[in-house]
């Protein structure tokens, strides 16, 4: 996608140098710096710390972590890949790219691991790339359906968004923003309400720039907002994305999530779910129990970082110096809120006998 009219993607392989460069993803919208990832120290930090982040982009960030780690130390498989799949619990695409790493690359002789891992950590991207624009064609045609529907007027589609679901979660395109990509490129006009997404804010910072770059009109309204929005008509669907869905439809994404699909359900709007099938975890059944949601730092909670009156980037506390905080990243939406699943096989219901025709 675009960041001032050049094309970009979140991470790659600089074969010149023999780097892998990302985008640090913390310091935007204020700063665009491409930084490059020399070590598997290195990857496992810039996971951790959200430097690179969403669900697909955390796996692919994964693979080309381990190409890292084995280009020092090709013996050892088990110790990186324990490291990496530590880094962040609830995104199951990092765990589903270690083992499928794991299951290829012991298969290799030692002395052909590293440029194996590599091979595979570019093809996961490429099959990123090609997935993600799969999820968006897929998706467009739904809004297309909707739009008519409405009678196919120049009044904006009012699609609410949570999180940043853009190609930065991606390797390129995105999940339900891809829908919205390929929706504008279709000539259906269209207006993005973006939740701010606390704490992170990454529909602050990321999903406004984003869309923004993109040419695509679109609102921040802060955390709360969405409800009030649909009680008046101002939201024709929801549309985001998952970290990890199971076998039976629920779907688990960004804090917040949840009361969006409520009030969704409350006030008759469709909630859509973009994700590719390497989010779903075909093992679990019951996503409220069985979904590990990751708890971070209270600090994210307490404080914020933006650009003062002179454009310094500063951290300033906003509660009590003595206050705690609670820092819960995900929640899960039943699948009984969630009018469908836009994979890129397509558009299915959240029910368990549809997601049994994606198992690979
Ligand atoms: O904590 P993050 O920023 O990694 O969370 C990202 C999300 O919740 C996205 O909505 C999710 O990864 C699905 S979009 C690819």
């Amino acid at each position: 996608m675009l960041v001032n009219g050049r094309p970009y993607r979140s991470i790659w392989f600089d074969s010149d140098v023999q780097e892998v460069q990302i985008i640090d993803q913390t310091l935007l919208p204020h700063h665009f710096e491409i930084r490059s990832v020399q070590s598997l120290a290195d990857m496992a930090e810039a996971i951790r710390a959200m430097r690179v982040r969403g669900a697909p982009l955390i796996g692919v960030s994964a693979a080309f972590g381990l190409y890292l780690a084995l280009r020092e130390n090709p013996v050892d498989l088990d110790t990186p890949i324990a490291i990496l799949i530590a880094t962040r619990p609830t995104a199951v695409n990092l765990a589903w790219a270690m083992n499928a790493a794991r299951l290829l690359l012991s298969g290799l002789p030692v002395a052909e691991r590293a440029q194996g891992a590599l091979q595979f950590a570019l093809q996961l991207a490429e099959q990123d790339v090609a997935t993600c624009e799969a999820i968006g064609t897929q998706g467009c045609n739904l809004l297309e359906q909707l739009w008519q529907a409405r009678g196919a007027t120049s009044e904006p589609l009012q699609i609410l968004t949570h999180c940043n679901a853009g190609w930065l979660a991606t390797v390129d395109w995105g999940t339900a923003l891809s829908v919205i990509y390929k929706a504008q490129a279709r000539g259906i006009p269209l207006h993005v309400w973006v939740d701010e997404t606390r704490p992170r804010n990454q529909g602050a910072f990321l999903t406004t720039w984003e869309l923004q770059q993109q040419g695509i009109d679109n609102t921040l309204i802060a955390d709360n907002t969405g409800g009030h929005l649909m009680q008046h008509g101002l939201v024709d669907l929801c549309l985001v994305g998952s970290d990890r869905t199971t076998a039976s439809g629920d779907v688990c994404n960004k804090i917040g999530t949840y009361l969006k699909a409520l009030a969704a359900r409350d006030n008759n709007i469709p909630f859509y779910v973009a994700l590719p099938v390497s989010t779903i975890d075909f093992e679990l059944h019951d996503g409220v129990r069985e979904i590990p949601i990751e708890q971070r730092d209270a600090d994210e909670v307490l404080r914020m970082t933006g650009l003062d009156a002179d454009g310094v980037r500063r951290t300033i506390s906003l509660s009590h110096i003595d206050a705690r905080a609670g820092n819960y990243s995900f929640d899960v939406t039943p699948a009984r809120l969630v009018t469908a699943l836009i994979t890129e096989q397509g558009v299915i219901p959240a029910e368990a006998a549809a997601i049994a025709t994606l198992k690979p």
